[in-house]
């Protein structure tokens, strides 16, 4: 497994390493080893690399230096050669006519390089990415047209390539230009007043400019101060199309908040609002996408409905499981998306397959996504990042609209997925059997949802203290029933991911056939004890494990709070209709993990290990 790392580059007037430093540091959040850039001035590359934080690339610029009008800039996860400053990028051609970044992995990288060794070039890294640069730079010597060698060389170089590639590269005899490429890796191009963007990732640039072209696979493009030239490995023009991005400039910045994780927290009244806007019917009794691409009847037909996801998204489509069984009696299943790609599954005829991404550049979903379609199942995503590869591979889908989400660990878009699904639920639910008076007070519930975990977020004090209770264990238990059983598990992932604990999340009743071997004082569990229906025998599992000396907290309803003496600590929630309930009954289990991941000094916006989105197998 490997994660994707940032670039970032600039043509135009600005200054250049202001630029390129600050759009490095709005994608710090993806978590990497090391960041370097370099800018072509006079005719020479000036090249800058660090170990460890932008921070201290940041600290190795002067202000005034000049770099040029042209640069490139990344942050790289090591994946080929130890993390040294030697291996970051970018890497400098061996004659030094080229710089490149590059996030991903050239497989075949052994082969070219054990070619172009006997050819006298010479290596300083164990990149795989110089053996890329230096290929370009064999072709490039090798080409005679002088038109388009550069975009030329850089095409040819990939055509002998196997892996994955989102690059920017620069040539020194070429001053003006970037080249762009990319395959399994995200790329945008970003579209100012007389100057360009490039970046991996759309929240580096929204400071500058909201309209951006989204490159495709397969495609490359000459991009100059203003003009982008696109075509295809196999040299078919493209068009760009520029897109407008719908995020505001202050979603990619503190708010005065400690974290992004808590700033993302407590956004969910919005986000929620934000996933709900004008998807409601006129007469509010059933919900409505715009870009599902099937018919109402076409999805009458629909036996089945397949979700894949990985991670929290995976969580989500739990959540969704029970919804759609519940309000519209179609069967579900859910499968992890790196199991359904090998795994050959028979499907029914009339299958429906989901593909939940929050980033849509998840590299499993994505070939999830393209199993699911080879086999002619129609497929749509949700996803929250607009252009995304999984948005535009799928054929239609519903997206979460969420805003940017710069903490590692998902939160506000875990919550967005709910909702979508309840929207599902009662959409396929009112094709189905549903009434026009249940749709009603079902729509009714969902426009309750951002004033009720307003409510939640305003125990933020509350929870805090018992977080400080908890903050010294080593393990935890997450449990709870039915459509809690999937909140549990992203409870107890939001507390493995940000604070270390290990945690593990588990059906409550399950709990006695294995893992009630663990429970002991030393291992606390928490219980999401809210639904009336079984809170019986969901007190009984509280009471088993109470019997074996464990710290309990448990999340309860506002109206049953009393009757909870017994347990350690209670965070009340409010009572509300079962679709919405997994979405407030989270808000608690977040910021618990929050305080005490706070508490224990941990890097809460950048988990140790962990990446923003995972484009490696
Ligand atoms: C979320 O907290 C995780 N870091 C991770 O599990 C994530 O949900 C997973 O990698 C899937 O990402 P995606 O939604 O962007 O596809
Ligand atoms: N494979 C490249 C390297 O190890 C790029 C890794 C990345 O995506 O940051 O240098």
């Amino acid at each position: 497994m490997a994660a994707m790392c940032s670039i970032i580059g600039y043509v135009g007037e600005k200054n250049l390493g202001q630029v390129l430093l600050d759009g490095l540091s709005r994608m710090e959040y993806r978590g990497y080893d090391s960041a370097g850039i370099s800018g072509l001035k006079d005719g020479k590359f000036v090249l800058l690399k660090r170990l460890g934080r932008v921070k201290n690339l940041a600290d190795a610029v002067d202000s005034s230096m000049n770099l040029g009008n042209v640069g490139i800039g990344h942050t790289r996860w090591a994946t080929h050669g130890k993390v040294s400053v030697r291996n970051a990028h970018p890497q400098i051609s061996c004659n030094g006519i080229f710089s490149i970044v590059h996030n991903g992995v050239i497989e075949n990288y052994e082969s070219i390089k054990k070619y172009l060794v006997k050819q006298g070039y010479k290596f300083s890294s164990d990149t795989d990415t110089e053996v890329l640069v230096n290929l370009i730079e064999y072709h490039y010597n090798k080409e005679r047209e002088p038109k388009n060698k550069f975009l030329t060389s850089v095409q040819k170089a990939l055509l002998h390539v196997v892996g994955t590639y989102g690059i920017a590269v620069l040539s020194k005899d070429n001053p003006d230009e970037i080249v762009v490429a990319r395959k399994s890796s995200p790329l945008l191009i970003g579209v100012g007043d007389g100057e360009m963007f490039v970046a991996s990732d759309a929240c580096a640039i929204v400071t500058h400019t909201k309209n951006v072209v989204y490159l495709n696979d397969g495609e490359l493009a000459r991009i100059t101060r203003s003009d982008i030239f696109i075509t295809t490995m196999k040299n078919k023009e493209v068009n760009a199309i520029k897109c407008e991005l719908d995020w505001q400039t202050e979603d990619v910045s503190l708010k005065g908040y400690e974290h992004f994780m808590l700033k993302e927290i407590c956004e969910q009244p919005q986000s929620l609002e934000n996933a709900m806007r004008g998807r409601f019917s006129d007469d509010m009794s059933t919900s409505k996408f715009g870009g599902l691409q099937l018919s109402p009847h076409e999805l009458r037909q629909i036996d089945r409905i397949l979700f894949c996801a990985c991670g929290t998204a995976w969580h989500a489509c739990l959540v969704a499981e029970y919804f759609i069984e519940k309000y519209a009696r179609i069967p579900v299943e859910v499968e992890y998306s790196s199991e359904f790609r090998y795994r050959n599954m028979p499907l029914e005829k009339n299958t429906l397959v989901f593909i939940v991404s929050q980033s849509g550049e998840t590299l499993d979903s994505l070939a999830a996504l393209q199993e699911a379609k080879r086999k002619g199942y129609k497929t749509l995503a949700i996803t929250n990042v607009v252009g995304s590869t999984i948005a535009r591979e799928s054929e239609g889908g519903i997206y979460q609209h969420s805003g940017p989400e710069i903490g590692v660990a998902a939160s506000k878009t875990f919550t967005a997925q709910i909702c979508i699904a309840a929207m599902l639920a009662l959409y396929f639910g009112r094709l189905h059997d549903m009434s026009f008076d249940e749709g009603a007070a079902f729509v009714q519930a969902l426009l309750q949802l951002p004033e009720k975990v307003a409510q939640v977020l305003e125990k933020k004090d509350e929870i805090r203290l018992i977080a400080e209770k908890y903050a010294h264990y080593e393990d935890m238990l997450f449990l709870g029933r039915q459509s809690m059983f999937p909140i549990a598990l992203e409870g107890a992932l939001k507390l493995k991911e940000i604070s270390y604990i290990h945690a593990e999340g588990y059906p409550a009743a399950e709990m006695k056939h294995g893992l009630i071997a663990l429970v002991s004082e030393k291992c606390p569990c928490l219980f999401l004890a809210t639904q009336k229906d079984i809170l019986g025998k969901t007190v009984s599992n509280i009471r088993e494990v109470k019997a074996r000396n464990a710290r309990v907290v448990a999340i309860v309803s506002e109206e049953d709070a009393t009757s909870f003496g017994y347990i350690d600590d209670v965070i009340a929630i409010p009572d509300v209709h079962d679709a919405i309930r997994p979405i407030v009954a989270t808000i608690p289990l977040q910021l618990f993990a929050y305080y005490i991941a706070k508490i224990r000094g941990c890097d809460i916006d950048k988990p140790r290990n962990l990446a923003k989105s995972v484009t490696v197998e």
